[in-house]
């Protein structure tokens, strides 16, 4: 199959595209870290399916530019996989890790850590949310091609209304039951024309998300790649229904 796959420089993204280059598929792999050369390296193993591309799925031109660029190598994509985000804290690339999400305490008073960082918050949803509504609507076109047609996009427990357990991070769970409504709506426009979606949680991933490797998770990089990757490639789904689904076939609620 020709994939689509943003964000994959590092951490899950970079994990899911070894996993599908392995099995012999062709990956248009976004690249947006200067100065990170993993996929690079990677295209040394595999010249002939691996094309990294520049893009910033923030910015217009850069998803415009990445989508013409594609299109002059390729008429068809088979999967587009939205894998690109950020967690939308103001955390060095170096130093100490913060503390973990889950362990997030109870304020003791009701504004304590309550003043948001609203740029930072227009960041995260532009990235998490809006970026992804560009690259569906810039890729589509070579989507259509396809007679898998599949859009797949790496959201998270952090945007389930229904569990939702913590006491900050506003941002980023918003931004991703944002993007779940986006997939929820565009699935009832678009399955009926025959397009199949897969919405995934990755799991807790030692990844780069706070910008630098995290030091605690469930998940090795390759161990998540593989099974997001083979959670997209799977045709053992019923395509009627959207579903929230993670990285042990558990359902989650919106
Ligand atoms: N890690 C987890 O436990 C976890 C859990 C649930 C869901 N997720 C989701 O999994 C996805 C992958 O995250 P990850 O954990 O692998 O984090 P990661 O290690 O930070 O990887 C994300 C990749 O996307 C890149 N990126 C950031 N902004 C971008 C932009 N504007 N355009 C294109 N690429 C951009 C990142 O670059 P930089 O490194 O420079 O930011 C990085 O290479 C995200 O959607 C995240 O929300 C992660």
């Amino acid at each position: 199959m020709i994939i689509l796959l943003t964000g994959a420089d590092r951490g899950l993204g970079f994990g899911t595209a070894k996993r599908l280059l392995t099995l012999g598929h062709t990956v248009y792999a976004g690249q947006y870290l200067t100065g990170w050369n993993e996929l690079d390296d990677l295209k040394k193993e595999f010249p002939k399916t691996l094309f990294p591309i520049p893009l910033d799925i923030s910015d217009s031109d850069s998803v415009s530019e990445a989508a013409a660029l594609v299109s002059r190598q390729t008429r068809v994509l088979d999967l587009i996989i939205n894998n690109a985000g950020i967690a939308g804290r103001n955390i060095p690339r170096t130093g100490e890790p913060p503390e973990p999400v889950a362990d997030a305490p109870v304020p003791e008073r009701p504004d304590e850590g309550m003043h948001q960082d609203f740029d930072m918050m227009m960041r995260v949803y532009n990235t998490n949310a809006l970026g992804a509504i560009r690259v569906v609507e810039a890729f589509l076109p070579l989507l259509k091609n396809s007679p898998v047609k599949r859009l797949c996009f790496v959201s998270s427990e952090a945007g389930s209304v229904e569990r939702a357990q913590r006491t900050e991070m506003f941002g980023y769970c918003m931004s991703k039951s944002a993007l779940n409504m986006y997939v929820k709506i565009l699935h009832n426009r678009l399955h009926p024309l025959g397009y199949g979606f897969r919405l995934y949680h990755p799991g807790w991933v030692i990844s780069y998300m706070r910008g630098i490797k995290s030091e605690q998770g469930e998940l090795e990089i390759d161990d998540a790649g593989r099974l997001a990757a083979d959670f997209y490639l799977s045709d053992e789904v019923d395509e009627r229904t959207l579903r929230l689904t993670d990285y042990k076939g558990e359902i989650w609620p919106f």
